[in-house]
């Protein structure tokens, strides 16, 4: 058989069976797009923190540039990409939904970022955050609470911020309100340090 007619049948049947592993769901993908559904059902849902809150709670944690942020939960990543573009420091943040983690990862790569930002698309339950210095959390109180022994890994002197929800049981250093421009509503602030210490009575 001709060379040239052996190549274009090998590249039909290529062509073929990732169509078909496609379709039967195989996992066959040319561009290895990320899967469109969360491996597992998120604890809560997505609802991202205002622009003007995120730069709030930053500067309120008083970052600089040799911290390493964190965000349990990130979403599309813009604590991460604040973080990174204002203070110049490293940011790492954890997400299950894929999509918000290839927008956040693109967004990073966008704004030449992404040797500062790491996305990854992990169970905030089962990461290791000792070595973060500064954590932002806008989850619910319980997840907050479920978090309490990783958080206590985190060197001493290391910051946690909540947003809307408290840590429960936890003594905040300062907790306020602040009214964001974009959305005229309040928001709750907690701030805490590690160690974290019991609520007093
Ligand atoms: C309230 S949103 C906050 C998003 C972002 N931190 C912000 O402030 O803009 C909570 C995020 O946590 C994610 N999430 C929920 N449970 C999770 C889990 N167990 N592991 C990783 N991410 C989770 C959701 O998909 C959602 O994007």
């Amino acid at each position: 058989m001709d060379g040239k007619i052996r190549m274009a049948i090998g590249a039909i049947g290529l062509g073929l069976c990732l169509a078909i592993g496609s379709y039967c769901g195989l996992g066959v993908s040319l561009a290895d797009e990320p899967p469109a559904k969360p491996r597992r059902k998120p604890d809560v849902g997505y609802y991202p923190t205002t622009q003007d809150v995120v730069e709030k709670m930053l500067s309120l944690a008083k970052v600089t540039k040799r911290d390493h942020v964190c965000d349990l939960g990130c979403g599309d990543g813009r604590f991460l990409i604040t973080a990174a573009k204002q203070y110049g420091c490293r940011a790492t943040g954890y997400e299950l939904d894929p999509k918000l983690v290839a927008k956040g990862r693109a967004q990073a790569r966008e704004q030449k970022l992404d040797t500062l930002v790491r996305i990854e698309e992990r169970d905030i339950f089962t990461v290791d955050v000792s070595e973060v210095t500064v954590m932002m959390l806008f989850l619910l109180p319980d997840m907050n609470a479920k978090l309490i022994p990783q958080l206590q890994k985190m060197a001493p002197g290391s910051r946690v911020l909540a947003h809307e929800f408290d840590i429960p049981g936890i003594q905040p250093d300062q907790e306020l309100t602040w009214v964001s421009k974009q959305d005229n509503s309040e928001h709750l602030i907690y701030i805490y340090s590690i160690p974290l210490k019991p609520r007093k009575p």
